[in-house]
């Protein structure tokens, strides 16, 4: 199996590079956000309950996205491997998806974090939000949705780095070029 985790900041590029993925080596993209943002769309009520944390650029509670990937696990279970996007973002899920992998005898092989400096990221995100609909791609939104992922998430990547997992990709240039820097990782490594 080759199960990745596409990780960075809001706005690095995760989705992006996680379709070229997806393409390239068939294996399942998972994303939490997107998850959320369908039961929203469908007015459910773990959307209702996403949407008061997800407005405001907070994080959704561990427990309810933890649940949310262990009821895939089970409805794609012969998969042959997992791109993990906008999940683990906190130690409590980091430690979660370990588990839940040792469970089907599988683990992590990379943590491929794009760096991207806030300029950027800002940049695109504000650019989006012209045409996504988004509702958290605003100015007051972006910036709390960095300060989470910094004090929240960012620190996952020293976990990371202690298993030797992690892999900092140069997350500027074109689309392409991105791709083609993460594909090497992939591609000389005998996962
Ligand atoms: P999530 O959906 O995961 O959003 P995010 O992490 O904020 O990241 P984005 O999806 O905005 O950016 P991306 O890195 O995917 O970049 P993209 O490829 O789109 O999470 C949203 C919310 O859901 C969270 O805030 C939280 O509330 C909740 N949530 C989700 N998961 C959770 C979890 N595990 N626990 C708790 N809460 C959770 O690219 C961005 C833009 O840049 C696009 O317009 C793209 O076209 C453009 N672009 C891409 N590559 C390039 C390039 N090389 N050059 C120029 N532009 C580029
Ligand atoms: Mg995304």
């Amino acid at each position: 199996m080759l199960n990745i985790i596409i990780f960075g900041a809001p706005g690095s590029g995760k989705g992006t590079q996680s379709q070229l993925l997806v393409d390239k080596y068939h294996i399942t993209h998972i994303s939490t956000g997107e998850i959320l943002r369908n039961e929203i769309e469908h007015n459910t009520k773990l959307g209702e309950l996403a949407n008061k944390y997800m407005s405001k650029g907070q994080l959704v509670p561990d427990n309810v996205v933890i649940d949310i990937l262990d009821e895939l696990f089970v409805h794609n279970p012969d998969s042959v491997g997992y791109i993990f996007d906008g999940f683990p973002r906190t130690m409590s899920q980091g430690e979660s998806l370990d588990t839940m992998l040792v469970k089907k005898n599988t683990k992590i092989n990379f943590v491929l974090s794009l760096e991207v400096d806030d300029k950027h990221l800002i940049e695109r995100l504000i650019q989006r939000g012209q045409v996504s609909g988004r509702n958290d791609d605003t100015p007051e939104t972006i910036k709390s949705r960095l300060q989470v992922y910094y004090n929240q998430t960012a620190p996952l990547k020293e976990y990371y780095a202690k298993q030797g997992k992690l892999v900092k990709i140069n997350g500027l240039g074109t689309i392409d070029e991105i791709f083609s820097r993460i594909e090497k990782v992939i591609d000389r490594s005998d996962y």
